[in-house]
């Protein structure tokens, strides 16, 4: 397998073509940015922390019958991954309020919700990812009624997967967002699942070890990354 091209470059990952047309490989930078963009830094090691986190998760939910686009790691900061076409509709799931879930609804941070929900949110930079209902998403035509169904379905099982991976690891899921791709007629996970798209927060102390450290200036963000990522190895590894 040879890397060719730079494909795609978003924040903190880039894509590029290889000389099979049906895989990319998928490259984490260190470049961490919230605020869509307005806060930026280089964190030493991220890319390399995210990329083996979610190449850890990627082979949990494949072992549990999810199809995701991860093929295989390449390299401390690569992975050969599926070449899907993006559904540009993001999946959040919540377990416990936090985030912008809690500042639009006025929930307090660390409400337990009585059940998981699902929230949808249109990507777009330019338009600030917008939270949309289903009828948004028919109605542009980003996916049809059957294939937002099964996203819906899919990110709730994921859900149930990975909070329990994560109790194993003695973390609380609180909330994480999935992006979904279609690949020879079927809709297969994509993007990544990483402390920077998810919210981990230890389960004994409440101690946040996820993007928000970095969000909320609270310092000590890759070593948080390291702490999530020694943990599953210490549970997971080989
Ligand atoms: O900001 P908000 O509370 O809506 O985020 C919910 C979850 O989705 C968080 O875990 C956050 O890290 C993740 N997310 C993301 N990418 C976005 C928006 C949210 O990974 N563009």
């Amino acid at each position: 397998m040879e890397k060719r091209e730079l494909l795609y470059e978003g924040k903190a990952k880039a894509l590029y073509t290889t000389d099979s047309e049906n895989l990319l490989v998928q490259y984490f930078k260190d470049d961490t940015t919230a605020f869509d963009g307005a806060k930026k830094e280089k964190l030493e090691d991220k890319g390399v922390i995210n990329c083996a986190i979610s190449t850890k998760i990627f082979e949990f939910l494949e072992k549990n019958g999810i199809k995701t686009h991860f093929v295989e790691l390449l390299s401390p900061r690569e992975m050969l991954v599926k070449r899907c076409e993006i559904i540009p509709v993001e999946v959040v799931v919540r377990n416990i309020a936090a985030g912008s879930f809690s500042r639009r609804y006025g929930v307090k941070e660390g409400t337990v919700l009585k059940e998981p929900l699902t929230e949808l949110f249109y990507k777009s930079d330019e338009l600030h990812d917008p939270m949309v209902c289903p009828n948004h998403v028919y109605l542009f035509g980003w996916a049809s009624r059957e294939e937002l169904a099964f996203m819906i379905k899919e990110a709730l099982k994921i859900n149930e997967l990975l909070k329990n991976f994560f109790n194993n690891v003695d973390i609380t899921l609180v909330d994480f967002k999935l992006e979904f791709g279609r690949y020879n007629g079927e809709i297969i996970l994509a993007d990544e699942i990483t402390p920077d798209s998810c919210r981990l927060w230890d389960k004994s102390t409440g101690e946040v070890l996820d993007k928000d450290r970095f969000r909320r200036d609270m310092g000590k963000v890759v070593e948080s990354y390291k702490e999530i990522y020694r943990r599953i190895m210490e549970r997971y590894g080989e």
